[in-house]
């Protein structure tokens, strides 16, 4: 057993334009603030995390595949993928470690489209509305769970 909890933190397609891209919808922080604040965040419970953002499917497919063996647990924003890919549905359901999953945005209260998450039924639990937040949020959720699985 590895002796830090490891998460990979998964951000999808956008989320690399956070801070300009519909700051009304999604706020003005970077998608760079959100990971520094998530690594104090992970430092302070002695976690290490693995940072990753990818606008294709199959890139975030193989960044879960890859966390099999190599993380702990795993943060996703799947972004628009949410309501529509069964392939990252599978791959989290594959890989079978806790998954938390965040949105920005109170995608409930938004267009009928983003109702549906398709890939919350593979993680653990959801958080959104928070902005920026949400992410802190499922960070400190997941390392719980990490932790009363394993014992860290
Ligand atoms: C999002 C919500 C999705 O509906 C949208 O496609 C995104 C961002 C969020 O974080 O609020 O890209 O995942």
């Amino acid at each position: 057993m590895a002796a830090l909890a490891r998460v990979l933190v998964l951000s999808g397609p956008n989320l690399n334009l956070l801070g300009v891209r519909e700051p009304e919808v999604y706020g003005r922080t970077t998608l760079a603030d959100i990971e520094a604040d998530l690594v104090r965040r992970a430092q302070a419970r002695g976690a290490s995390l693995d940072c990753q953002q990818h606008n294709g499917e199959g890139a975030m497919v193989d960044a879960i595949q890859a966390a099999r063996g190599t993380a702990d647990g795993i943060l996703i924003n799947p972004g628009a993928y949410t309501h529509y890919s069964i392939a990252i549905r599978d791959a989290l359901a594959a890989v079978d470690l806790p998954a938390v999953e965040v949105h920005l945005s109170h995608i409930f209260t938004r267009e009928a489209f983003r109702h549906e998450s398709v890939t919350a039924p593979a993680c653990r639990g959801i958080i959104a509305g928070f902005g920026a937040r949400s992410y802190a949020l499922g960070l400190e959720a997941l390392l719980d769970l990490i932790g009363e699985t394993a014992g860290y």
